[in-house]
């Protein structure tokens, strides 16, 4: 059945791949507060990397794709999906404002009979908040939780393909996430609500905490003076119970750690493991930095070249990466740090042949493929993420 959808904050990283991924199958409206990520998008420009983007855009635009900043069109869909962002905030705790603010929009041009799909990763319980919210004003939205489980960058493929979570508040509820998702042909998995919530918070939890694993062993091989790479490949090769073990480098970017938080806030901060994952991943930078200091006394003189200030590989985005955190305590303890990035726009990057050209060190931030085969001119290579093949030893 195709049906009319309203993707709000349909231009970001989660909301557009799946605006463009449903666009064949029902007629799809971009809401987004963020007009200059709308006047983008309907240039046919994506805003940020994401694998098969521009094609399905194209497609999307011309098969009639809206993308506007006036919330009155909501109000002739049947199905709003709001994929709006949701912060934890400066005491690590989750921010509800986004979502009240919304909220209040929606207030506005809501009509009865309406499903409302939440698709952010959010604090559990608070899909019954909003359902809460639409009861206490004796409005008939039928609210739903699906959360999406994308890996940024190729998120358009991966909604085609993963088994997608869904759950509501009443059988309508279950229908309406049904009837939206039913046409990727992907397989559609039920739970209740607070099930679903916790289903996505444990998801990316799991991932933190296993990075974090990575990255203890990683540190405690460095403190011995042994490569932790040979450790690892030994571990993992041809057995499988070790086959599962992520290899070390700088966890980030706007969701694992601010999950793991919101997970704890939930268990009243009683989540020893989470936050011991925090304090390993988000420990890293520094441990490098010491390693740095006592491979190099005169580290105070040196410039450090920077190279990837992208939260991973071959993304153009830069939230909560680590390669930030690393610059700063680089910036206490050496001469200079210049930083680069093919992808990431930042004003205060400078070109890569400078970086090349000016550094007395480099430090790999974010594992770009094109880094593999670059000139470092005999200059040495920080390479936490053991990129060049040359093990993880300073
Ligand atoms: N699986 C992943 O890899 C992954 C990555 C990033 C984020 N996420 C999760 O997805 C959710 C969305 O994150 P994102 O990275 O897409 O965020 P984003 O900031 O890229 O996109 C959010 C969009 O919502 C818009 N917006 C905010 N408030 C709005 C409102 N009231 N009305 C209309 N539009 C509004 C913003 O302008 C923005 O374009 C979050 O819950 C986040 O945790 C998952």
């Amino acid at each position: 059945m195709r049906l009319k959808v309203a993707i709000i904050g349909g231009c970001g990283h989660v909301g557009l791949p799946l605006a463009l991924a449903l666009a064949p199958h029902h007629d799809v409206i971009i809401y987004d507060i963020n007009a200059a990520a709308v006047a983008q998008v309907k240039r046919g420009e994506m805003p940020f990397r994401d694998e098969g983007g521009e094609q399905a855009l194209r497609e999307a635009l011309a098969r009639g794709l809206i993308v506007t900043t006036s919330p009155e069109h909501l109000s002739s869909c049947d199905i709003l999906v709001a994929v709006i962002g949701t912060p934890v905030d400066e005491h690590l705790n989750p921010s509800f404002a986004v979502f009240d603010k919304l909220l209040a929009q929606l207030d506005e041009v809501l009509r009865d009979g309406q499903a409302l799909v939440l698709r952010s990763t959010v604090y559990p319980g608070s899909s019954e908040r909003v359902q809460r919210h639409f009861q206490k004003r004796g409005r008939k939205v039928e609210v739903a939780f699906c959360p999406e489980r994308v890996a940024e960058g190729v998120a358009l493929h991966e909604i085609r393909k993963l088994p997608q979570i869904i759950s509501g508040f009443s059988p309508e509820g279950v229908k309406a996430a049904r009837d939206l998702f039913s046409p990727l042909g992907v397989e559609l998995i039920e739970l209740s609500p607070l099930e679903a919530e916790l289903a996505k918070l444990f998801t990316n939890v799991y991932r933190y905490i296993s990075f974090a694993v990575a990255n203890q062993f990683y540190m405690v091989a460095s403190e011995w003076n042994i490569d932790p790479y040979r450790i690892l490949h030994a571990m993992k090769k041809d057995y499988p119970r070790a086959a599962h073990l992520p290899m070390p480098g700088f966890a980030a970017g706007p969701c694992l750690f601010k999950d793991t938080m919101q997970l704890a806030a939930f268990n009243n901060n009683q989540f020893f493991l989470g936050h011991s994952a925090m304090l390993v991943n988000e420990g890293l930078p520094q441990f490098v930095v010491q390693q740095m200091q006592r491979r190099w006394p005169d580290l105070g003189q040196k410039t450090v070249g920077l190279l990837g200030m992208a939260f991973k590989a071959e993304s153009d985005d830069p939230r909560e990466s680590l390669s930030y955190k690393l610059k700063k305590i680089l910036e206490l303890h050496s001469a200079q740090v210049l930083t680069c990035d093919p992808y990431v726009s930042d004003a205060r990057l400078v070109a890569e042949e400078q970086v090349l050209e000016q550094a007395d060190v480099f430090v790999i931030g974010a594992p770009h493929k094109r880094y593999k085969t670059l000139d470092y001119r005999g200059k040495p290579v920080v390479d936490v993420w053991n990129h060049l093949g040359h093990g993880g030893k300073l």
